[in-house]
């Protein structure tokens, strides 16, 4: 029986980002579970241009935690601009990644640009950032559905990750989804979304 979209709607109006997390696991048989309906994504060619690593392993995670916030201090200091500035401070984020080593199962998604075939040569994937956007964005559906919260991180820029989860060359990581169970001490965020109308126009 599927969800009326009004239930559908409701369900997915509680979806937030989370940036605090109870220390209990991910239920493996869930997440592989998971992981297969973001595999329904739709994508260019049907070449599933997408990869996922999963970590739990805490010295991954800290190392993973170490290097995001590398690049952070990095980006803080040289690179933003006054308006991202501006508009990250409005979510108190800090250089200081705490939830990359308190979830307990960071998600690190790469986007495959091409794939190594048998005699060498590189079979070339389509439309890689969007597909593997799209598969991302089930997979954090089937995780809320689930009972478990994530946070989109995204390191700027985030290479380093390839090199330290070993991804071969036609691959880039495009974010991190931290996951579990949401801690109900965080603050979320007081957010709005835009009205219908605000996103949509209809050609009748
Ligand atoms: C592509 C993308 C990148 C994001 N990067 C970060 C990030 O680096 N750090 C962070 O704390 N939140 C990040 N977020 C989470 C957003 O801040 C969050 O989704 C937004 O403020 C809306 O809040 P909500 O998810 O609770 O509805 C990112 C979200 C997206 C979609």
């Amino acid at each position: 029986m599927p969800l009326s979209p009004e239930t559908l709607l409701a369900e997915s109006q509680l979806r937030r980002s989370y940036r605090k997390f109870l220390p209990e696991p991910v239920d493996r048989a869930v997440l592989e579970t998971c992981l297969l309906t973001a595999s329904t994504a739709p994508s260019g060619a049907n070449k599933q241009p997408w990869h996922f690593c999963v970590v739990t392993d805490p010295e991954m995670k800290q190392r993973i935690r170490e290097g995001s916030e590398a690049v952070e201090r990095e980006f803080y200091a040289e690179h933003i601009t006054d308006e991202w500035r501006a508009d990250l401070a409005k979510l108190t984020l800090a250089v200081e990644k705490p939830f990359l080593t308190e979830a307990p199962c960071l998600i690190v998604i790469f986007k495959e640009w091409w794939s190594q075939k048998e005699d060498g040569t590189r079979d070339k994937n389509y439309y890689v950032t969007e597909s593997a956007c799209l598969a991302t964005g089930l997979l954090i559906n089937a995780l809320r559905n689930a009972g478990y919260a994530s946070l989109t991180y995204t390191p700027a820029p985030p290479t380093f990750l390839r090199e330290l989860l070993g991804r071969p060359e036609g691959e880039t990581p495009i974010m991190v989804l931290c996951v579990g169970k949401p801690d109900p001490s965080y603050e979320l965020p007081k957010l709005t979304r835009k009205e219908l109308g605000e996103f949509t126009s209809f050609f009748e």
